[in-house]
């Protein structure tokens, strides 16, 4: 059966204290809403709506951004949960199957708790609703059932106190038939404490309709919606506890699993090794038994099989290291291609470079790759030995087999196999250390006296 997506993101955020739209606030590098699609990706929703309506520039710009084929809806005035989700109704004109309604705040829902709910819809029920047991029920809407069965949802604003006293609340997903949604929907009104169209009145209209409704529920934490700094950080940190186990089922080591940060796309192989204190930004893909040792940064970049990188090593986006690669404490790379078994082991800048197999560039060697106005690349060829302290000021190529003398500036390229000297050759005067030694010592003797 197809499953469609509408992804609700048109609320202000007011309590986020931002000029950014709050879902456009990020949690593992990637905006809230994309976590939200991300939820359901394993479901391969065939249509998926954002409805955006504060901020709704920003959110179509990013929306289309991460994926064009989105297709994005505006609710000018937010009326509602159930004027949203009528927003989607030409975007979803036609379709059959299921639509879940999530909401672009709450980015936390697990895939397989979709998954169930999609269960229930084949189990019979038009309207699903995702529930949870509130350890502080607040003003959560209450789910109202009898006899195991969802009668109806009650709003915080319009229950009794007998119904604010249920601890079966509403997280705000729901899945229903996509063939009926809309006319469910179509049918809410606004009279209520709110005077706004809500979305957990279809539970009842379906009811009234004869149609089947059921509760599916979840552990709290998956519902948690963010709201505030403080739930973003909170979600944050939620967010990082899965990608750590993910990891480690994944069959990666973590020596401290909680001091190892990873961005929503990180992909670690097996028997990859993550030390202490690294952090992953977007687009990182470990191969299988590397190192990343501790106190490392790394961004857009693939880290080949068995590669070591750091301790303190940053690598950034456009590093491209081929396996056994060994980069160690205080290298910089961008945009670099670093060929299998090469080594740039102390204190290197190598950025807009490819550096061929087996090379090895000495302790200090920098690529000056920016004159100030254009980016210009560095070629090092194959077991190429790069002598300590080289600057290599690019556009410059270094055949294979090259060498440099430590504490050259090489500014014209060296041909295969040829030894580049490019620095002023050393004199050395007799005796002079020695008597300048002397002659300044005496000087001070006479400056205390
Ligand atoms: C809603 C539910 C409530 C549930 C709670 C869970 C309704 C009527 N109530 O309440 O039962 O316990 O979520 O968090 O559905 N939005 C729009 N357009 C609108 C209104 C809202 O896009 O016109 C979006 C918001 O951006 C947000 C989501 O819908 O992502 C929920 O809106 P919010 O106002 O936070 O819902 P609550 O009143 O908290
Ligand atoms: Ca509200």
């Amino acid at each position: 059966m197809a499953t469609h997506l509408i992804v609700l993101a048109a609320g202000a955020g007011t309590r986020m204290q931002s000029d950014i739209p709050k879902v456009l606030h990020r949690i593992g590098h990637a905006p809230l809403f994309a976590h939200a699609l991300a939820s359901a990706s394993d479901l391969s929703p065939e249509r998926r709506v954002i409805v955006a309506g504060h901020g709704a520039e920003a959110v179509e710009a990013a929306a289309r951004d991460l994926d064009p084929d989105l297709a994005i809806v505006r609710q000018d005035r937010q009326l509602g949960t159930g004027h949203a989700v009528a927003q989607a109704r030409g975007a979803l004109a036609g379709a059959r199957g299921d639509v879940f309604v999530l909401y672009g705040d709450t980015p936390l829902i697990a895939p397989e708790t979709l998954a169930a709910m999609g269960q229930a819809r084949r189990d019979g029920a038009s309207v699903v609703v995702l529930g949870f047991d509130a350890a502080d029920p607040g003003r959560y809407g209450r789910l109202v059932t009898c006899g195991g069965k969802l009668e109806r949802i009650v709003e915080y604003q319009d229950a009794s106190d007998e119904e604010r006293r249920i601890t079966l609340c509403n997280s705000g997903v729901i899945c229903a038939d996509a063939e009926q949604v809309f006319d469910l929907v179509e049918a809410v009104g606004d009279d209520n404490a709110s005077g706004e169209y809500y979305l957990t009145d279809i539970v009842a209209i379906a009811r009234d309709r004869g149609l089947e409704t059921a509760v599916v529920t979840c552990p709290e934490t998956e519902t948690m919606g963010v709201n505030t700094r403080a739930e973003l950080a909170r979600a944050e940190s939620l967010f990082q506890a899965r990608a750590r186990l993910r990891a480690l089922d994944g069959g990666a080591t973590l020596t401290a699993p909680e001091t190892v940060f990873f961005a929503h796309d990180t992909r670690l192989g097996r028997d990859v090794t993550v030390e202490p204190h690294v952090v992953f930004g977007p687009g990182v893909a470990v191969e299988p038994g590397a190192t990343i040792r501790a106190f490392s940064h790394l961004e857009g970049c693939r880290v080949g099989a068995g590669a070591v990188v750091g301790p303190y090593a940053r690598l950034r986006p456009g590093t491209d290291l081929g396996s056994g690669v060994k980069i160690g404490n205080f290298v910089e790379t961008k945009n670099a291609r670093i060929g299998e078994a090469a080594k740039v082991n102390h204190l290197s800048y190598v950025g807009d470079a490819d550096i061929g197999a087996s090379a090895n560039l000495g302790a200090g060697t920098i690529t000056c790759n920016y004159d100030g106005v254009f980016k210009h690349r560095t070629t090092v060829g194959a077991r190429a030995f790069v002598g300590s302290n080289t600057m290599l000021v690019a556009p410059v190529e270094l055949g294979s087999d090259a060498m440099t003398a430590s504490g050259s500036v090489i500014t014209s390229d060296v041909p295969d196999g040829a030894l580049a000297l490019a620095r002023a050759r050393q004199i050395n005067k007799d005796g002079m250390g020695k008597r300048l030694m002397d002659r300044l010592r005496a000087a001070k003797k006479k400056e205390t006296h």
